[in-house]
């Protein structure tokens, strides 16, 4: 199993994927996987979210599968089941954390604010998803965890473009943003993986 900080830190930014048509799931692995990425999030907003970790889970052993939008328990064994590799959720919940474990899947819980990282923290988590990232208080608010909260990794999600991932990359607890800028829900059904690989390519090299 592998753990979140050893997640965190396989590449800059991790693409938040919401893909309609599960028959593009492995065109999409393997593009993100040509331009250098190394783990992705897939979300389960759609009916095909499911069948697409279960299909890049069988095809890519080359791209560390998470399933992200993890709102309850249910949805962490499903996703399990699917071949996720690890969980992501928005915002955290008791029934969240118990179904990651219960899954025996690594979480990396969504927060928002400082007492709720406080609290996940206790619980023993050391990193968090920052959701929604621009809206709930952008970089400055990240930075000024550094210090009261020496230690934890914040994984900035939501409202990231690849100009914006520099300024959160550049914050001594960033080690890695999410986004969807990458792979949008769009190109993916217009099967536009060409883009997908160049923005792949400029994502992974925000690591130089
Ligand atoms: C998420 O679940 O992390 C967000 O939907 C991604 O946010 P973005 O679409 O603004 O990148």
């Amino acid at each position: 199993m592998t753990s979140i900080p050893d997640i965190l830190a396989m590449g800059p930014v991790m693409p938040v994927i919401v893909i309609d048509d599960s028959s593009k799931a492995v065109p999409l692995a393997q593009a993100l996987i040509d331009g250098g990425i190394r783990t992705i999030e897939i979300t389960l907003r759609t009916p095909a979210a499911l069948e697409s970790i279960r299909a890049v889970a069988d095809a890519c052993p080359d791209i560390l599968i998470g399933a992200g939008t993890v709102t309850n328990e249910a949805l962490a064994t499903s996703a399990r089941d699917a071949g996720a590799r690890f969980l992501v959720s928005p915002g955290t919940t008791d029934a969240v954390i118990k179904g990651a474990a219960d899954a025996g899947l690594p979480l990396l819980p969504g927060a928002a604010s400082v007492s709720e990282i406080m609290r996940l923290m206790d619980a023993g988590f050391s990193a968090i998803k920052f959701f929604p990232a621009a809206a709930a208080g952008g970089p400055s608010f990240v930075k000024s965890l550094a210090s009261p909260l020496a230690g934890l990794q914040v994984c900035p999600t939501g409202g990231i473009s690849l100009d914006s991932a520099r300024d959160w990359l550049s914050l001594p607890n960033v080690p890695c943003v999410g986004g969807s800028w990458i792979a949008p829900q769009t190109m993916i059904s217009a099967g536009d993986f060409r883009t997908i690989i160049a923005n792949a390519r400029a994502a992974a090299a925000l690591a130089d």
